[in-house]
């Protein structure tokens, strides 16, 4: 649990639906940058709920803002106006310090460029993440290991970052997001610099957290992540242009209306 929980003012219908199963909540969240006098609109009013456990695709195409809305709903950039709510409590207005604090407890983000700590070894990348995440020294090196063994990076355990290919460098930064067992996994492209191969391990790990129960939320390009994914939000010029479920959700509240499923789809789950 993050936080207290409590209900607030102004739910929506939409909202009493989804009950106590909401994660993240964004209400109207914009970004607008101002570069030399320049104002650029980024993020252009979302509107976004995620369930507990549920995995949801961002596509769109380049400059359309997914890369500042996963920024926003992490904590990375403050939005400009809007509000963020995280396990029922607002989180938009937080400081830096507390923010730091929730996502290493709850949150496991990974960067479009990775991010990794260049004089820190591959294993202590991982390690440290599990650590600040409040695991002891033994259940953070159990974690490190089992990440690195699962994502084919057990030989470059001791290597330094720079020694790695970009994609091993992306499987790491997975690894690191993943240490601390987060319930919220934010990911930026996760697969954008990998093989075929790589992409399948990196695919495989999320997929897996999803059915540990952790709620995933990731930018992607390729149809192969997106597929896996429950339901795929698609943005446009910094606005949500569709929002399509692709199943229905692992574990579906019962209140949860599927009529717009089509019936061979509502069968199932
Ligand atoms: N720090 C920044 N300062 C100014 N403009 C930015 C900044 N970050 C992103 N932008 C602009 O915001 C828009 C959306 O960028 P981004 O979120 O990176 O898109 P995407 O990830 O979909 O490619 C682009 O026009 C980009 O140039
Ligand atoms: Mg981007």
């Amino acid at each position: 649990m993050i936080g207290v929980g409590a209900t607030h003012h102004g739910a929506t219908h939409h909202e009493a639906d989804l009950g106590q199963s909401v994660l993240l909540k964004a209400s109207g969240i914009t970004k607008t940058f101002r570069a030399d006098g320049v104002s650029v609109p980024a993020v252009r009013g979302v509107d976004l709920v995620l369930r507990r456990g549920e995995f949801a695709a961002i596509m769109g195409p380049s400059g359309s803002g997914k890369s500042t809305l996963l920024h926003l709903l992490g904590g990375l950039e403050r939005p400009t106006s809007g509000e963020i709510w995280l396990d029922g409590r607002r989180v938009d207005g937080l400081s830096q310090a507390k923010w730091a604090v929730l996502r290493r407890r709850h949150i496991g983000f990974v960067f479009q460029f990775f991010n990794l700590v260049s004089n820190m070894t591959v294993a202590d990348n991982v390690e440290l993440a599990a650590l600040m995440g409040g695991a002891n020294k033994r259940q953070a090196r159990e974690r490190r290991d089992e990440l690195l063994a699962d994502l084919g990076l057990s030989a470059k355990a001791d290597a330094a970052p720079a020694r790695l290919s970009g994609g091993e460098q992306q499987r790491v930064a997975l690894a690191r997001a993943l240490a601390n067992r987060p319930s919220l996994l934010l990911a930026d492209e996760p697969t954008g610099n990998l093989d075929s191969a790589g992409s399948q391990s990196v695919l495989r790990l999320i997929t897996r957290a999803h059915a540990d129960g952790q709620a995933i939320l990731l930018v992607t390009h390729d149809a192969r992540v997106a597929c896996a994914a429950e339901r795929v939000i698609s943005l446009f010029d910094g606005m949500v242009a569709d929002d399509a479920a692709m199943r229905p959700p692992r574990r579906p509240p019962a209140a949860r209306p599927s009529a717009t499923l089509p019936a061979v789809l509502r069968l199932r789950g």
